[in-house]
């Protein structure tokens, strides 16, 4: 009669086996690397996670079947099952507690004082739907997949700075739109409509906003309507790099009277304060005029005294806090991770390109002296999201 002791040692080894290659693939698309060198890795990785544990059952069968029906914790006369095994268990043991930790951070931060929500079904509400092909339309239909829903939030965040004059200031936050064709034009003009429904102080977009040249006709259309009283910003993230010329949606983009935060940090007066931003497109953009540092570091220094200032950051990648730490910036709004895209129940998502994992998939994160506002983008190119909604959000910073 087959005892426990083997199913409970299996179950184990083989969780910690994905949790060592899960934190490899996170990890591989948090590099500068270009993507077909990401995305070949990937595969190895998958393949790996898969394929090893496979591979020990094969080799060791004969022992394996004998263990199964012995009442015993660990097999006898095995090739790879015991290197394979505890190899797992180490990687269990290492990456378990942190990870533990992690999920603490995703159920929200104190920081984070109110937030209201409005669910969209956008599929639902347009006439022609919101799939731009027939993959898409097929997914679409699959009982559960959020891809063509949008909510549309509202969150106070209190900064970690007592800063009076930032009180009631709104920054619209969107990111990783995707133009990739999946969704139609239709679903974003929808997206632009409910932004301008804000009527925010500012717009930031944190990048990831086309991914074929084929959809550069749309971004004056789509992205051109984008008014605030400030203006808006943007820069790019990892898939605008896809296109042939980066600077093109760059072009288009401050062509339409945006601001390119990848290329320069801007300041902007308000009748009670003046707000510094600082762009980060790394790792995999370096088209900042100071690479990467602040060009406003000497006129910040000179009149913050004087005259308060909101520090505000725009990264695509959370990986980037450290850096915005270091800048004693107020506010990061960043993207990228799309939230894990699925997220299941406890233990929330567990796949994110970042060198943290999932720890920051999305929402709200203080780490003194700065604030970081993760969203979960708006599209993906891969049609898929289960609980994990697509969103645009308007931030009310309070101090
Ligand atoms: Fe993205």
């Amino acid at each position: 009669m087959p005892s426990y002791q083997p199913w409970v040692v299996l179950l184990v080894a083989f969780i910690g086996n994905c949790s060592g290659w899960l934190f490899c693939f996170n990890r591989i698309n948090s590099t500068g690397l270009a993507r077909r060198h990401t995305k070949r890795i990937e595969k190895i990785f998958v393949a790996c996670c898969f394929s090893l544990p496979s591979l020990v059952l094969i080799i060791d069968w004969d022992s394996i079947q004998r263990w199964m029906l012995a009442a015993q914790w660990w097999p006898n006369q095995t090739i790879l099952f015991s290197p394979w095994a505890i190899s797992s268990f180490v990687c269990l043991a290492v990456l378990g507690p942190s990870w533990i930790q992690s999920r603490c951070g995703l159920r929200g931060s104190p920081n984070l004082l109110s937030e209201t929500m409005v669910t969209h079904h956008v599929g639902n509400q347009l006439p022609a739907g919101s799939a731009g092909d027939r993959l898409t339309k097929l997914l679409d239909s699959i009982p559960f997949n959020e891809i063509s829903r949008l909510e549309v939030n509202h969150k106070q965040l209190r900064l970690l700075r007592h800063l009076p004059a930032a009180e009631g200031f709104k920054i619209c936050h969107i990111s990783d739109l995707h133009f990739t064709g999946q969704l139609n034009i239709d679903h974003y003009q929808f997206v632009v409509d409910r932004v301008l429904e804000f009527e925010a102080d500012l717009i930031a977009i944190t990048g990831d906003i086309i991914d074929y040249a084929r959809c550069l006709p749309w971004l004056e259309p789509v992205l051109g309507r984008l008014q605030a009283r400030y203006g808006c910003l943007f820069l790019l993230g990892n898939h605008d790099r896809r296109l042939s010329d980066v600077d093109e949606p760059a072009r288009i983009l401050s062509q339409l009277g945006h601001v390119d935060t990848g290329k320069r940090d801007v300041l902007i007066h308000t009748p009670t304060m003046r707000i510094s931003v600082s762009g980060n497109e790394r790792p995999w953009l370096e088209r900042h005029d100071c690479a990467g540092q602040s060009n406003l570091a000497g006129v910040s220094q000179d009149t913050t005294r004087a005259f308060p200032e909101l520090r505000l950051g725009l990264s695509h990648s959370p990986d980037q806090l450290p850096w915005a730490r270091g800048l004693a910036l107020d506010l990061l709004l960043a993207g990228h991770t799309h939230g894990g895209q699925v997220r299941f129940p406890l233990i929330g998502p567990i796949v994110a390109p970042s060198r943290y994992g999932s720890r920051f998939a999305s929402g709200v994160f203080a780490r003194a002296p700065t604030l970081m506002h993760v969203s979960r983008g708006i599209a993906g190119t891969h049609p898929l999201r289960w609980r994990c909604l697509p969103e645009v959000s308007l931030l009310t910073l309070h101090s």
